[in-house]
């Protein structure tokens, strides 16, 4: 409990109001959702921290249906984090409590990872990732030594062994497919970030703005991304040139700079033994990873081979890496 105050406190808070909240809440930290923080020096961007003025929001009231499922639900009844919607049953194997939910769950994996697995862009793509690299994951997050402190840092230290393993199984047992389109542009449509699920959204206004240095994802269609169907995917707009950059910084061979991500990642970049794949994965995702890295925030026995990759990478090889390997098709 100590520790976990201190950190909150040495973090940087990104505005006044989260500040004060922050100090409002770190005697209370057993809240699930604390209130979230972005580590000093971290871009913003890369952790969806909702914005104060909230100018439209998703409304998803009485019965819900997803386009080709035969399935519907009472909207209040997929909205928590306890029972999440199965549109596709005969999509995924038979599913264990812990990812579906049950007695005395109520975080259950698939609510924010999506019964598919392959999640949303502030959560993470788990779909045929190695069991072993999804069970020692829990264990940093359950340690500390990968921080999230809002979810899967509090989360891991209440899950079971069993339910872990589990959980494990039944993503490593899924096929990814195809669910994030990345958009090189200069001026992506104007968004703000929404409290509802913590996705970027677009402004009721219209209108563009510059993209800068950031990669800037939203849902494809938010009303379904909201109801969490597993069919509905993400749009990652890039900086221009973004996707050939990164492409010959992840497939240069090794320099004073670079280490050749297929040494370790296979050389298709779909993962090879434990070592987890990247084709496909949401570039915001993939960003925020190789920031927490760079940072110290996400460490490990086996993290530790990424130590040397990740520390002379510069914000603009970031994007740029991330951008290529979100487009490449995940099978
Ligand atoms: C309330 C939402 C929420 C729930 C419920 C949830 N997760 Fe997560 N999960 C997240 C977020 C957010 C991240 C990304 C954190 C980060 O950036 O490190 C994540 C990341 C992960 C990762 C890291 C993935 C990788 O590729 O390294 C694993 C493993 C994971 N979750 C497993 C689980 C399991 C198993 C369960 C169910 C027992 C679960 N999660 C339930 C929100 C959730
Ligand atoms: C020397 C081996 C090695 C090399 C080279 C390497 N990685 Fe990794 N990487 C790993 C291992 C091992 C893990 C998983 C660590 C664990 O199990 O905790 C990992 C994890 C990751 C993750 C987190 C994935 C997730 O789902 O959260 C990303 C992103 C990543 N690597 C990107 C890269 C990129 C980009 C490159 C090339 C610039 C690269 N890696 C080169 C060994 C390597």
């Amino acid at each position: 409990m100590i520790r976990r105050i201190v950190r909150a406190r040495t973090s940087i808070c990104i505005s006044a109001l989260v500040c004060a909240l922050a100090w409002l809440f770190a005697g209370r930290e057993l809240v699930a959702q604390a209130v979230l923080a972005v580590p000093a020096g971290l871009p913003d961007w890369t952790f969806n921290i909702p914005d104060k003025i909230q100018p439209t929001a998703v409304k998803v009231e009485g019965v819900v249906k997803a386009p080709g499922s035969a399935k519907e639900y009472e909207a209040a009844r997929i909205a928590g984090n306890a029972t999440p919607p199965d549109w596709f049953p005969d999509e995924h194997p038979a599913a264990p409590p812990s990812v579906k939910g049950g007695p005395g769950i109520t975080l259950a994996c698939g609510s924010c990872h999506l019964m598919s697995g392959q999640g949303h862009s502030e959560s993470a793509d788990l779909a045929g990732m190695p069991a072993e690299y999804l069970i020692r994951q829990m264990a940093y997050y359950e340690a500390g030594t990968r921080k999230d402190d809002a979810r899967m840092g509090p989360l891991a230290k209440t899950t079971s062994d069993k339910d872990v393993r589990e959980a494990a199984e039944y993503f490593a047992a899924l096929k990814p497919s195809v669910f994030v389109k990345v958009i090189e542009t200069a001026t992506p449509p104007k968004t703000f970030i929404a409290t509802a699920g913590r996705h970027r959204q677009l402004h009721p206004d219209g209108g563009t703005e510059p993209i800068g240095r950031r990669i800037l994802q939203i849902p494809a269609d938010p009303f379904r991304t909201e109801i969490r169907d597993p069919h509905s995917g993400f749009i990652a707009y890039v900086p221009p040139g973004s996707i050939a950059r990164g492409k010959a910084l992840v497939t240069a061979p090794a320099s004073g700079k670079t280490v050749r991500c297929g040494i370790c990642h296979g050389e298709t970049l779909q993962g090879l033994g434990e070592v987890p794949r990247l084709a496909g994965l949401q570039p915001l995702y993939i960003a925020r990873q190789l920031f927490d890295m760079r940072y110290g925030s996400s460490a490990g026995k086996a993290a530790e081979l990424m130590k040397p990759v990740v520390g002379k990478l510069t914000d603009d090889d970031i994007i740029a890496m991330s951008a290529y390997l979100g487009s490449l098709p995940p099978r």
